[in-house]
């Protein structure tokens, strides 16, 4: 399942992101990448351990924590620490490449499988041409370009790519979802029911004897695949 969830970050809170983002030690992408991706990698990305990834990460999570949608569609059991990526001039791309299976959290924090991966874009897509996300799905490759505080949330399991930023930089967040429902088919689903039961809830009220049913059916599904 491919969703864009919308304003995540506030404007204010993505102008504050932005300006703390661009006073920060930015290196080179390719000091951590796997050796299939370090040939695709062409981009700057932020030290976890630096003040300014601390800062703009509490930002995020706190966005998140606003978004019924993003937890109904990845129905979280642990998120990585989001991390900060820059393209622009001569790094300004990342070619097709799946990301690892496993994210390993710093200090011996523990391990994130990575069923659900998140971009979250902080740039104004006006302000820089290309660096559009393309996702190959089963319906074809999804190009995604999104405004500055949304984001876009997609299967782990995808091969994605970054295409060439030619004018401006385009700075992002990313991070990973270990699911408490493994399964994107299954997640889907349940994603589906959940939105379906609230439009029913909205036309028919909470105690209606059909939505309290239905309501016990998803939380009967969600008991029987739930992995907590
Ligand atoms: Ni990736």
């Amino acid at each position: 399942m491919l969703l864009h969830v919308r304003a995540v970050l506030t404007p204010e809170e993505v102008s504050r992101a932005r300006e703390i983002l661009s006073k920060a030690p930015w290196e080179d992408g390719r000091l951590t990448a796997g050796e299939q991706s370090a040939r695709a990698k062409n981009n700057e990305q932020l030290r976890e351990d630096c003040d300014e990834t601390r800062a703009v990460q509490k930002m995020v999570l706190g966005g998140l924590q606003r978004q019924e949608t993003f937890f109904s569609a990845a129905l979280p059991k642990q998120i990585s620490p989001p991390l900060f990526n820059r393209y622009g001039g001569s790094s300004n791309s990342f070619d097709n490449h799946v990301d690892s299976a496993v994210r390993y959290l710093r200090n011996g924090a523990g391990r994130v499988r990575t069923d659900v991966s998140c971009t979250l874009f902080l740039s104004d897509p006006a302000s820089y041409d290309g660096g559009d996300l393309v996702i190959e799905d089963t319906f074809g490759p999804q190009r995604v370009k999104l405004p500055a505080g949304d984001l876009v949330l997609y299967p782990g399991t995808s091969v994605h790519r970054v295409l060439p930023v030619t004018r401006g930089i385009r700075v992002a967040s990313y991070f990973w979802i270990q699911s408490m429902i493994r399964s994107d088919e299954q997640r889907r689903l349940l994603f589906d029911m959940d939105n379906h039961l609230r439009h029913l809830r909205s036309h028919f009220g909470e105690t209606d004897p059909g939505v309290v049913g239905l309501t016990s059916t998803y939380h009967n599904l969600l008991r029987m695949w739930l992995d907590v």
